[in-house]
């Protein structure tokens, strides 16, 4: 009997541990989460009747993937909905009720958009802001005319943002892995980029990459992603090291319009959002190409 007494004091001492631990881990994402952040944003020039600026307002959102989270009529959805990562809801964006259109001046947006900071001056969570911070202001200028020129949609179905404790937990074990609160990644002193008269095709296609680090990696080497369900494939290395040595530019235009890749895969735009990278430019696209074919080789997995 002494002995079972003795398992049983064990167990309940590791029980008591795990209990700890996850409290532990919970409190300090909690701290993340609450931290608030004090950025002075300049003010931006906008002219929102230019129909050339809601052109570009329009292309920029969609081949920035803005559309993929928030919906075509920028009236937020959930878009992530599972059991380890939680509900995550990106923001209506219009001026419908439950939208943030009213409330959000311009440099709330621009804020929100390059910054990660909400207007409540916390991190926002999970939305890409570090790949945006480098969005030139004349792109960032034609964001905020599209998003004010889309009509009012009523929100107030959607539930709020939960971030179930298993994504919690992976967040801080993970040392930052997942992006779950932006705001803490990004150099907040770097100022709004002056747009560039004319990019040579490989700064084009470097602009427009940072689009493809949240999935591929800051060096394009791909593996498993950080922070979406266990269901989704691994992004793969399009770098020369991994798929890219394969692909002539006419194919890899092929794969990023029809998401067929040259082995005859056919990728899910829910996982590889060729649905909307199709939209860019031949120029866009062939700059890319260009710049991702100048990169060093990395090893698969290697992100
Ligand atoms: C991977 C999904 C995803 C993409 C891509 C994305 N967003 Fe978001 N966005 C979110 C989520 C989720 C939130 C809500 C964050 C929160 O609850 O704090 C959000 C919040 C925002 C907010 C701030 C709203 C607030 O509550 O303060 C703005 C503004 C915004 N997004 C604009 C954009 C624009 C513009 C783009 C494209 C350049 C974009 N987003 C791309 C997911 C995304
Ligand atoms: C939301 C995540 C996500 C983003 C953002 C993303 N990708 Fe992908 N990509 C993936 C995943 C996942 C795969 C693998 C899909 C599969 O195997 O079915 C993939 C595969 C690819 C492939 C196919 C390579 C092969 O195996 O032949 C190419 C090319 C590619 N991505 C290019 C890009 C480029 C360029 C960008 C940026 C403009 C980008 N991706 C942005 C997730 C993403």
């Amino acid at each position: 009997m002494k002995i079972l007494k003795w398992i049983g004091i064990v167990l309940g001492g590791i029980v008591l541990v795990l209990i700890s631990v996850v409290t532990i881990l919970f409190f300090i994402s909690k701290q993340h989460e609450n931290q608030v952040y004090h950025i002075d944003v300049p003010p931006l020039q906008i002219d929102y009747n230019s129909e050339e600026l809601l052109q570009t307002g329009r292309h920029v959102a969609t081949i920035r993937a803005c559309v993929e989270c928030h919906g075509d009529n920028l009236g937020g959805k959930i878009f992530i909905e599972d059991p380890v990562v939680g509900m995550l809801i990106a923001t209506n964006l219009t001026d419908g009720p439950g939208g943030i259109g009213r409330d959000y001046s311009d440099e709330d947006f621009i804020r929100a958009i390059r910054h990660g900071v909400r207007k409540d001056g916390k991190s926002v969570i999970f939305m890409p802001s570090h790949e945006y911070n480098l969005i030139d202001s004349k792109d960032m200028a034609a964001l905020i005319a599209y998003i004010r020129s889309k009509d009012p949609v009523d929100s107030r179905h959607l539930p709020k943002t939960k971030i179930a404790l298993p994504f919690r937990a992976m967040y801080i074990l993970g040392g930052g892995e997942i992006h779950l609160f932006p705001a803490r990644l990004i150099d907040h002193s770097v100022s709004i980029p002056e747009p560039v008269a004319e990019r040579s095709p490989r700064e084009l296609g470097a602009y427009v990459a940072t689009t493809c680090i949240g999935c591929h990696g800051d060096n394009y080497g791909g593996g498993p992603i950080p922070g979406v369900p266990p269901h989704w494939p691994q992004a793969s290395n399009i770098t020369t090291g991994g798929a890219l040595a394969d692909y002539s530019e006419e194919s890899f235009f092929t794969t990023m319009r029809t998401g067929i890749t040259p082995d005859g895969r056919e990728m899910n735009p829910e996982f590889m959002p060729w649905s909307v990278f199709g939209f860019m430019t031949d120029e866009e696209l062939s700059g890319l190409f260009d710049y991702l074919r100048s990169l060093p080789p990395r090893e698969t997995g290697s992100r």
